[in-house]
């Protein structure tokens, strides 16, 4: 018996700054929204023409006890990290770091984009870590867009591609520390999905091109607009206008959660050593 999740609650994202100075549209963190339990933060960075010499990106700075996801859909990055990873992430390709127990890293735009300017556009969202995986290694998944899961409905009008857990019989080769769902789909107009999401599930779309009409009674959510999903076992996607959209999903961890700026813990105490071991060096420094 299948039960369709419905939109339970709208949330229009706000923009602002981060990093280096680059613009950002923010659904949460905000005030009466910390997190979406297991999803701490969702940032869309861009769509942004930088002219030459004036891309921005997040230069060192350190992370504990969670995950962060880049995908970037337009343009070039690069990061480096004080546990001696490097990469490059170009369009379509997804950088999932587990950060664990602390790492310092730096993510910037391409060189070749610093050089001659060009279009910025992607995504980072934040994964928590349970208790058990707060203090685990860092580690470095990447996938590129060559070899990323990506599914196409029968008639041809709903298109995914599977970052994480699985859809239209495709599935993920990302591993994530708890169960996750992070689905991009491009919708064209007409395009009518159903997608499997287990009950035990926390679930929402973030919506960044067009309007989605999400739910048994086809709920629309507007470019820019979150949809927070309720109760059921599947979620209805629709659209009339070409629609992009993000599907996250996980099952909540149900801890304490305290956070200040790039740590999150369970503890207050935690933050504090978090903050103190960042400044004594214990994360490591990057090696350049
Ligand atoms: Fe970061």
């Amino acid at each position: 018996m299948k039960n369709a999740r419905e939109v339970v609650r709208l949330v229009a994202s706000h923009r602002q700054t981060e990093g280096g100075g680059f613009i950002i549209r923010r659904p949460f963190p905000v005030p009466g929204l910390q997190q979406v339990d297991p999803f701490l933060l969702v940032d869309e960075m861009g769509p942004i023409d930088y002219p030459p010499g004036e891309a921005i990106g997040a230069p060192d700075h350190p992370h504990r006890g969670f995950e962060t996801v880049t995908y970037v859909l337009e343009g070039e990055t690069q990061h480096e990290d004080s546990a001696g990873h490097r990469g490059f992430l170009g369009a379509g390709d997804v950088q999932w770091m587990t950060a664990g127990r602390g790492v310092v890293h730096a993510e910037m735009p391409s060189s070749r984009l610093m050089k001659s300017g060009g279009r910025m556009h992607g995504f980072q969202i934040w994964v928590n870590l349970p208790r058990r995986d707060k203090f685990i290694a860092p580690r470095y998944q990447e996938i590129k867009s060559a070899t990323m899961p990506t599914g196409t409905s029968e008639d041809g009008l709903a298109r995914v591609k599977v970052v994480a857990g699985e859809a239209l019989g495709k599935k993920a080769s990302i591993e994530t520390r708890t169960p996750i769902v992070y689905q991009h789909w491009s919708l064209q107009p007409g395009a009518s999905v159903e997608q499997p999401l287990p009950p035990e599930f926390n679930g929402f779309v973030f919506v960044f091109e067009g309007e989605a009409l999400v739910g048994p009674d086809g709920r629309a959510v507007a470019d820019g607009m979150m949809g927070m999903l309720g109760a059921g076992d599947v979620v209805k996607l629709a659209a009339k206008v070409k629609t992009e959209l993000l599907l996250l999903a996980g099952v909540p961890l149900n801890e304490p959660m305290v956070r200040w700026g790039p740590f999150v813990m369970n503890e207050a105490a935690e933050l504090q050593q978090a903050a103190d071991d960042f400044r004594a060096g214990r994360m490591g420094e990057i090696a350049r």
